[in-house]
C-alpha cells in the first residue's frame, strides 16, 4: 500500500479511537491494538519524514476538555512518561544506558539509584492542597489544561480533605484515582443480576466515574488513589530523592504504593520489573507496567524534558491485559449446579502472560448486550486470577449474514431440559446429579483443596470416573477399589494405590470443610465455617429452622432458604448419611463456639429495651447470643427475661403485665456467667 494513503488511514483511524478513549471514555479497541497502530504510523513518518503533518496523533498530547466541567490551568504542566514496550530485560537496560549517556556518565562511573513504582492503570489526578485543605483536583486533560472534578475527588474516602502534620502553603500531589479489581468485579456482578450492562474494565470505569457530572454517581463507585509524585509546590523544601518524596507524602496521610523499591543500576531495574510481573496477578488491582524514575531530584533537573516527557523516568510494560482474537465459535458449558455459561472459543492468542483460547461471555443477556457473533473480532481481557472473558467486540458490518447464538433448549450433556427461572438471568440444566457434567463438577468440588481435598482427583480422573460409570454419587468414591482403579487407562498400579490413600486420608475432616464441599448453593468456604461455627454439629445444621440459620452471621434469608432446601432433599440426606458410613468424621464442636464457650442462655429468648450504661445494643445481642441465647424484638409469653436500660419504653410495661423477668445490665452480665456445674 502506498505509505501516504496508509499514513492518512492510519491518522484518522488513531484520531477516532483516541477521542472514543479521551473524551467519550468508551474505546472500542484494546490500548494494546492502539499502540500497535500508532507505532506502525511512527515507523511510517520515521521512514518518510515528509508524511509527518502538523495534525499527526504521533505529534501531540491528546484529551479534551468535556463542556461540563470547568477548566484548570496547570501550574505546573502535567506530563507524560515516555513507554517502553519491549517487555523484556532489554528494555529496562536501555532506559539505564539512556540516563548514563544523557548524564555524559563515564563508563566506569557506580550504578544509578532507581525510585521503583508500579504504573498504576487509572486516570491521572492532581490534588491541590492550600495549608494543609484539599482546595482543588483536577484531572490531566492536554497537559496544560483539565477539568476540575473537585466534587467528585472528594467522594473517594482514600483521598485525605486535609493532611496530617505540618503541610505546606501549596502542594500540589499527582496520582493516579484507580479501581481496585476485586471492587470491580463486585460492581460487574450486581450489574449481572440487575440484567444490566456490564462495565469493560476497572481503568475506564474508573475513568468514568471521575469525570461524572453527577457526584452521586461517582459516590456509588468504589474508587481508590495513589500518589506518585507533585506538581506545584510552594514553601516547602522538598526532599532531596523521589522516594523520600513519597515517603513524605504518606507521612501527610496520603495513599502511597507499598509495592516500591530503590534499586542501583539496570540489574537493580531488572530486578524489580520481574518481581512486580510475577507478583502482577496476585495484586488487587490492574497494573500494565512499572514506572522508573532517577531518585535524584537534582540529576531529574539536569535530565530535563523531551517534548512533554521527562527524561529521568521511563514506564516499561507488561503484556497487555487486553487483546484482539477472532471469535471462532461459541459453545455451552454446563457447571456445578447446572447453570449454563455460554463460552467463547477463540482463535489463540496472548493476553495478560499466557495463551487463552477459551473466554467466558457470562450468561445469554450479556452475550446479546454484546452483541457478538461467530467471526467477530472480539476484545479479549484477562487480568490477575479472573478467568478470561470477552468483554466486546470491534463494531463493524459484518461481510456474512451470521445467525444469532441460542442457547439449547435441552443440556447437550444429559439431554434434560434447559431452563431459565422466571425474571431470573441463569440458564440452568434441570438434570441435577442424573447429569454427568454436573456430576464431574460435583465431585470436583468435593475433592477440591479448601474441601475434603482429595490429593490427585483431577479432571482426567474424575471424567473417566463418571464416564466410564464407575461413579454415580458421591459416597461411591469411597468404595472404589484397587481393582476397578487400575483397570482404568493409563492408570497405573502406583497412582491407583495413592488415590486411595488419598482418598483414606481425606475420611477425617472438619465440619466446615464437609459443609463445603456438598457444595450447597450459596455456600461458600467463609459461610460453611460460620454454620460450623455457630452450630458445632452436623444435625444442627441439616435441622436448623430458617430463623435459626439466619441467626449466623452474614446469613441473610436467600442463604438460609438455599440451605434449608438442601437438606429437605431426601437425596442429599442420603448422601450425607452415606458419607458418614464410608467413614467420613470430624470432631464435632472443634472450634464451635458452642465448644468454646458455656451456653448459660440455652434455650432462653430475651429481649432487649432501653439504653443500657455500658453495652451497645449489638455488644449486648452478640453477648447473649453466644451465650446459646436468642435476642427477640418483641415480648411474649415466650420471653425468659427483658433486659432494660435508661427510657426502656412499652416492652418494659408489656414484661411486667405477662410477669416476664426484668433485668438491668449487671443482672444481664450476672446472667452470662456459666452455672458452677459448667465450667470444668
Ligand atoms: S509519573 C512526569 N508514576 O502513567 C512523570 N505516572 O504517562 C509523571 N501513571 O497517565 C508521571 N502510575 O497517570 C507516574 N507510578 C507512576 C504512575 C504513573 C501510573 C500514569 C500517569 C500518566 C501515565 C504517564
Amino acid at each position: 500500500m502506498d505509505p501516504a494513503l496508509r499514513a492518512a488511514d492510519l491518522r484518522a483511524l488513531l484520531h477516532q479511537h483516541a477521542h472514543r478513549y479521551y473524551v467519550l471514555d468508551d474505546p472500542q479497541i484494546p490500548d494494546a491494538e492502539y499502540d500497535r497502530l500508532f507505532q506502525e504510523l511512527q515507523a511510517l513518518e520515521d521512514a518518510h519524514p515528509a508524511l509527518r503533518t502538523a495534525d499527526s496523533p504521533t505529534q501531540r498530547v491528546l484529551g479534551r476538555v468535556l463542556d461540563g466541567f470547568v477548566p484548570v490551568r496547570h501550574q505546573v504542566p502535567m506530563l507524560s512518561i515516555r513507554t517502553e514496550t519491549d517487555t523484556t530485560a532489554a528494555g529496562a537496560e536501555a532506559f539505564d544506558a539512556r540516563v548514563r549517556r544523557e548524564l555524559e556518565l563515564p563508563t566506569d562511573a557506580p550504578a544509578l539509584a532507581y525510585a521503583c513504582e508500579l504504573k498504576f492503570d487509572g486516570l491521572a489526578i492532581g490534588l491541590r492542597y492550600e495549608q494543609g485543605v484539599l482546595v482543588q483536583a483536577a484531572t490531566r486533560g492536554d497537559g496544560e489544561t483539565g477539568e476540575d472534578v473537585t466534587q467528585n475527588i472528594r467522594t473517594i474516602g482514600q483521598i485525605p480533605l486535609r493532611l496530617q502534620g505540618k503541610a505546606p502553603p501549596v502542594l500540589e500531589v499527582r496520582g493516579e484515582v484507580y479501581m481496585r479489581r476485586d471492587h470491580f468485579e463486585h460492581l460487574n456482578e450486581r450489574q449481572r443480576e440487575k440484567g444490566e450492562k456490564t462495565y469493560i474494565n476497572p481503568r475506564n470505569t474508573a475513568a468514568g466515574a471521575v469525570r461524572q457530572l453527577d457526584p452521586a454517581i461517582t459516590a456509588e463507585r468504589p474508587l481508590s488513589f495513589f500518589a506518585y509524585g507533585l506538581g506545584d509546590v510552594q514553601g516547602w523544601a522538598r526532599p532531596a530523592t523521589h522516594s523520600a518524596t513519597l515517603d513524605a507524602l504518606a507521612d501527610f496521610g496520603l495513599p502511597v504504593c507499598a509495592d516500591r523499591a530503590v534499586v542501583e543500576g539496570a540489574a537493580g531495574l531488572v530486578d524489580f520489573h520481574r518481581r512486580m510481573g510475577d507478583k502482577r496477578d496476585a495484586l488487587p488491582f490492574d497494573i500494565d507496567g512499572v514506572v522508573y524514575k532517577v531518585d535524584r531530584i537534582e540529576l531529574q533537573q539536569r535530565l530535563g524534558f523531551v517534548t512533554r516527557e521527562p527524561r529521568w523516568a521511563v514506564a516499561h510494560k507488561y503484556p497487555a491485559q487486553e487483546q484482539l482474537t477472532l471469535l471462532r465459535g461459541i459453545e455451552v458449558q454446563v457447571g456445578r449446579t447446572g447453570k449454563i455459561t455460554p463460552v467463547a472459543k477463540l482463535e489463540p492468542v496472548f493476553v495478560g502472560g499466557t495463551t487463552v483460547s477459551n473466554a467466558t461471555l457470562h450468561n445469554l443477556f450479556e452475550l446479546r448486550r454484546k452483541g457478538v457473533r461467530v467471526g467477530d473480532q472480539v476484545i479479549v481481557r484477562r487480568a490477575g486470577d479472573v478467568i478470561p472473558e470477552v468483554v466486546g467486540r470491534v463494531p463493524g458490518a459484518r461481510p456474512v449474514y451470521v445467525p444469532n447464538f441460542r442457547m439449547p433448549t435441552v443440556c447437550p450433556v444429559c439431554g434434560s431440559q434447559v431452563l431459565r427461572e422466571k425474571g431470573g438471568i441463569d440458564h440452568r440444566c434441570t438434570g441435577g446429579l442424573f447429569c454427568a457434567a454436573q456430576r464431574k463438577q460435583a465431585l470436583l468440588h468435593f475433592a477440591g483443596r479448601r474441601a475434603m481435598d482429595i490429593e490427585g482427583l483431577g479432571d482426567k480422573l474424575v471424567d473417566q470416573l463418571v464416564d466410564g460409570g464407575l461413579i454415580r454419587t458421591l459416597p461411591e468414591l469411597y468404595t472404589l477399589g484397587l481393582a476397578k482403579l487400575a483397570a482404568l487407562d493409563r492408570m497405573a498400579d502406583k497412582s491407583a494405590a495413592n488415590l486411595l490413600a488419598a482418598l483414606d486420608k481425606s475420611r477425617q475432616t472438619t465440619l466446615a470443610r464437609f459443609l463445603y464441599s456438598l457444595g450447597i448453593r450459596q455456600v461458600g468456604e467463609a459461610t460453611a465455617k460460620d454454620l460450623a461455627r455457630h452450630f458445632g454439629a452436623l444435625d444442627r445444621v441439616m435441622d436448623a429452622s430458617l430463623d435459626q440459620l439466619q441467626q449466623v452471621v452474614d446469613v441473610g434469608p436467600v442463604v438460609a432458604q438455599s440451605i434449608r432446601h438442601f437438606f429437605e432433599q431426601p437425596h442429599n440426606r442420603e448422601v450425607v448419611e452415606q458419607l458418614r458410613a464410608a467413614g467420613v468424621h470430624w470432631d464435632e464442636h472443634e472450634g464451635s463456639d458452642i465448644a468454646n464457650t458455656p451456653q448459660p442462655l440455652a434455650g432462653q429468648t430475651l429481649v432487649l429495651t432501653g439504653t443500657l450504661p455500658t453495652l451497645t445494643r449489638d455488644q449486648a445481642k452478640a453477648l447473649i447470643e453466644s451465650a446459646g441465647g436468642k435476642v427477640a424484638g418483641s415480648v411474649s409469653k415466650k420471653t425468659q427475661h427483658v433486659v432494660a436500660g435508661a427510657e426502656a419504653g412499652s416492652k418494659l410495661d408489656r414484661a411486667r403485665e405477662l410477669g416476664v423477668n426484668v433485668l438491668d445490665e449487671a443482672g444481664l452480665l450476672a446472667l452470662l456467667q456459666p452455672a458452677p456445674d459448667d465450667t470444668h
